[in-house]
């Protein structure tokens, strides 16, 4: 299968920026301009504004998603946001397993993978990331690293529900620090993440796989990112927060 075929996804991911009343005003400044995109556009937004952000894109082709969820269905898990919450207000995707939840909250691949399993199951299309840390690169085992974690966080995870999993590869080192991988590195990693995938499950199901790049993805770079073969859309953190910036990624993904 070859890119053309799989879907082109392009995500932003806005962490802890904008209130409910900004979110609006952003989502509104956002829709027209990807109106006509060629590609699946999502808005991952902090859980406060999740209900402000699906009246604004209602009826529109950009769909909303959610920074984390729990894996458990309810209980004494104070701060915590369940699958079933985000579903029913209407939430479509949920980014898992973000190098900022691993670094500063303690998320590790195994709670990535019940965060992941239970996301499934609840028909939430996870958008799961993987990435090495500048320690990690210099010491030459970024395949190692992004092995392990395709392997641990999507342990358990059938053929039939790796449809609706994305990957996002983020290397730690590129992440809002305005130093973006190249294209090749980029590309090289996203092909052996498809190359894991394909060992773990077969080449149809690899082949099938929406794997993004993040980690400063901006309207400058976006173009000969997306060109590459094994980049199938991004991650967007620090560009998605500007209208015209997002909204020329999502174009460089419609070509
Ligand atoms: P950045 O963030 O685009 O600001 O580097 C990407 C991400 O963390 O998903």
């Amino acid at each position: 299968m070859d890119k053309a075929k799989r879907k082109a996804i392009i995500a932003g991911n806005w962490k802890m920026n904008k209130t409910p009343k900004e979110a609006t005003a952003l989502l509104n400044a956002i829709t027209p301009l990807v109106a006509d995109a060629d590609c699946e556009v999502i808005a991952c937004v902090p859980y406060v504004d999740l209900a402000a952000a699906i009246e604004a894109t209602a009826g529109t082709n950009v769909k909303i998603g959610a920074e984390n969820c729990h894996w458990a269905e309810s209980g004494a898990f104070t701060g915590e946001i369940s699958t079933g919450m985000l579903k029913e207000v209407g939430v479509e995707y949920v980014v898992l397993g973000h190098s900022e939840r691993r670094q500063y909250f303690g998320e590790t691949d195994e709670t990535v993978n019940k965060r992941t399993k239970a996301a499934l199951a609840a028909g939430l299309k996870p958008i799961v990331c993987v990435g090495e840390l500048l320690w990690e690169r210099e010491c030459n085992i970024t395949e190692e690293v992004i092995a392990r974690q395709i392997k641990l966080d999507l342990w358990d995870v059938t053929e039939e529900e790796l449809k609706n999993v994305v990957i996002a590869y983020e290397p730690v080192w590129a992440i809002g620090t305005g130093k973006t991988a190249t294209a090749d590195q980029a590309e090289e990693v996203c092909a052996f993440i498809r190359a894991q995938l394909a060992k773990l499950y077969n080449q149809d199901a690899a082949d099938a796989v929406t794997i993004q790049y993040g980690g400063s993805m901006n309207d400058g770079n976006a173009d000969e990112l997306l060109s590459k073969v094994n980049v199938d859309g991004g991650l967007i953190g620090g560009a998605s927060l500007v209208a015209e910036k997002f909204a020329a990624i999502v174009k460089a993904a419609s070509n």
